[in-house]
């Protein structure tokens, strides 16, 4: 099927005065530090100069924040068979096969790496603790801190990073848009604290940039999720698929006033129950494997079953649970829900779903190459084809690895054999004159974006839902696009308009219900659309 061509508005959300800025010169650059941009830096060789730019602080990616774990099979009496075919059923006949038997094989030496590392995973009697998530068939989820693998496997790759004198980390650096020039990456314009837009140069560049769920109302990420990348990326005339695809995790701390903090599935792995607020445990309504059926079926079943009590949320039920075994395996989220009074072996925690992950993204191959050339990407940006229409828990920060390690072995062969081919006259000019963003309230814009996006384009779509989204997202793109901002949020803003424009046109196209894509008006799963939907800016433009 041929990639729907959308309007990217303009090719560079600013002007600037190639003359007039900072230019830094750099073999590789990667934009992103989560799991896939620290493990990608670490894959380059150390003669060449690496600079990886991160928007925010390195704790504050989807990578930090994930609790569950890693998956790989670890334990003899498992077999990486089912590792495959337990992602192959997740992802309803939409994964690739081949990268997913890539994915499953690496796992383990990927998790041992880790290790050697620094990452201390925990363990019980001596050998790694593994736990079970929703979709799979043993347990092999290897997990650290509790329930705080994410924060435990980053200190470890930040630290070794750390120590490469050929790689510069630098925080609080936006990047505002990768620069191309015959179609090929060249670098990227940055924003720096100190002397603000600067052209970053690199014979290669890696997207890592992770995921998307600060388009909706109610989500699991930082704030500073808000598809960047997959802007960027768009805009830089990258090739996109499965932009439909955005995950929801069924338990969502659902609290007035607090943050949204994930309560992991790994709680239900050890055995925590689903009720409404009538005290029903509900999940043998809607599938055998209850509590761990699939992320999409255990989603939906709680929104119906907020939809018939007419209640705001169901609840996760640990009481039953060893008081020991919940402070053991789960101590951040036994102290988040502390704060807020609750005491786990007593009280049931209030849950609803909420955007956890974005399965869509920058069409990548089995070596994290794109379809631009000198452009790699890996991690949650991507759309490798693991996944396939609904991923298999704690097959992410793994993927981030694998496909990090790709990218930057890749970026690293490619970058040693380029020569430095910097100059003037690669420069490209940018004089069109552009509105400015004074008279907008960006924050006001971006609450109604993530209302409209949680309601139209959310759990449950249909051609109706996905038309008013559309005309909507259209016409504050008109209005915003083609300003120029002067602030993160505002280019923030002009990022989530596009790719919401991007998931909802993949979402219309997609007139089936599949993984995490449901809608209403056509229920069923249509083998005519076992295919991918791909995205990529009209060059027509
Ligand atoms: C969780 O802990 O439930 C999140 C794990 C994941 O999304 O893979």
């Amino acid at each position: 099927m041929d990639p729907i061509q959308i309007e990217s508005g303009q090719r560079y959300l600013t002007r600037i005065n190639p003359k007039r800025i900072p230019h830094i010169f750099t073999d590789v650059l990667i934009i992103g530090g989560g799991i896939a941009g620290s493990r990608a830096a670490l894959q380059i060789d150390p003669r060449l100069e690496t600079i990886i730019v991160n928007k925010g602080k390195v704790t504050q990616s989807n990578s930090a924040y994930a609790q569950g774990g890693i998956a790989g099979v670890l334990d003899p009496l498992d077999d990486i068979s089912n590792h495959i075919e337990d992602t192959l059923a997740a992802g309803k006949d939409l994964c690739n096969r081949e990268l997913v038997e890539h994915v499953c094989h690496a796992a383990p030496r990927h998790i041992r790496e880790l290790i050697e590392y620094g990452a201390d995973f925990d363990k019980q009697d001596g050998k790694l603790a593994l736990t079970k998530e929703g979709g799979h068939s043993h347990r092999r989820v290897a997990h650290a801190l509790g329930d705080a693998t994410g924060k435990e496997l980053m200190r470890a790759l930040v630290l070794a990073v750390e120590n490469r004198p050929s790689i510069q980390t630098w925080t609080k650096t936006p990047t505002l848009d990768l620069v191309t020039e015959d179609g090929k990456c060249r670098g990227a314009i940055i924003w720096n604290r100190y002397h603000g837009k600067t052209l970053i140069w690199a014979k290669q560049v890696i997207l890592a940039t992770g995921g998307a769920g600060c388009l909706f109302r109610e989500t699991t990420n930082p704030p500073l999720a808000t598809g960047d990348g997959h802007a960027l990326a768009f805009r830089a005339g990258a090739l996109l698929q499965d932009m439909e695809f955005m995950q929801f995790h069924p338990t969502v701390l659902y609290i007035a006033g607090g943050a949204r903090y994930l309560i992991s599935e790994a709680v239900r792995g050890e055995g925590a129950y689903l009720r409404d607020s009538n005290g029903v445990r509900f999940m043998s309504e809607y599938h055998p494997d209850l509590e761990l059926a699939h992320r999409d079926v255990v989603s939906r079943a709680i929104t119906d079953r907020m939809l018939k009590t007419n209640h705001s949320c169901v609840y996760l039920d640990l009481t039953h649970l060893k008081r020991s075994l919940i402070k053991e395996r789960f101590p951040n989220i036994s102290e988040v829900c502390a704060s807020f009074g609750l005491d786990l072996s007593r009280d049931q925690i209030p849950v609803r779903p909420g955007a956890h992950y974005m399965i869509g993204g920058v069409k990548t191959d089995l070596e994290a190459r794109t379809s631009v050339p000198h452009l790699w990407a890996a991690g949650e940006v991507t759309s490798t084809g693991l996944h396939g229409s609904n991923r298999l828990a704690s097959n992410s920060l793994l993927e981030g690895l694998i496909f990090g390690a790709a990218a930057g072995k890749g970026a690293s062969a490619a970058a040693l054999s380029q020569p430095d081919q910097f100059s003037a006259s690669l420069l490209p000019e940018w004089d069109s004159e552009k509105r400015s963003d004074e008279d907008l309230n960006s924050d006001d814009l971006r609450n109604s974006l993530a209302s409209l996006m949680w309601r139209d384009v959310g759990i449950t779509r249909s051609a109706e839902s996905l038309r008013d989204a559309k005309e909507k997202v259209d016409f504050w793109s008109r209005y915003v696009v083609n300003r120029e901002f002067k602030t993160l949020s505002g280019w923030e803003l002009q990022n989530m308009l596009l790719v919401a424009q991007l998931m909802i046109a993949s979402a219309i196209e997609r007139r089936e219900s599949r993984g995490v894509h449901y809608r209403s008006d056509f229920p069923e799963t249509d083998a005519a659309f076992q295919k991918h939907i791909s995205v990529i800016a009209d060059s027509r433009k």
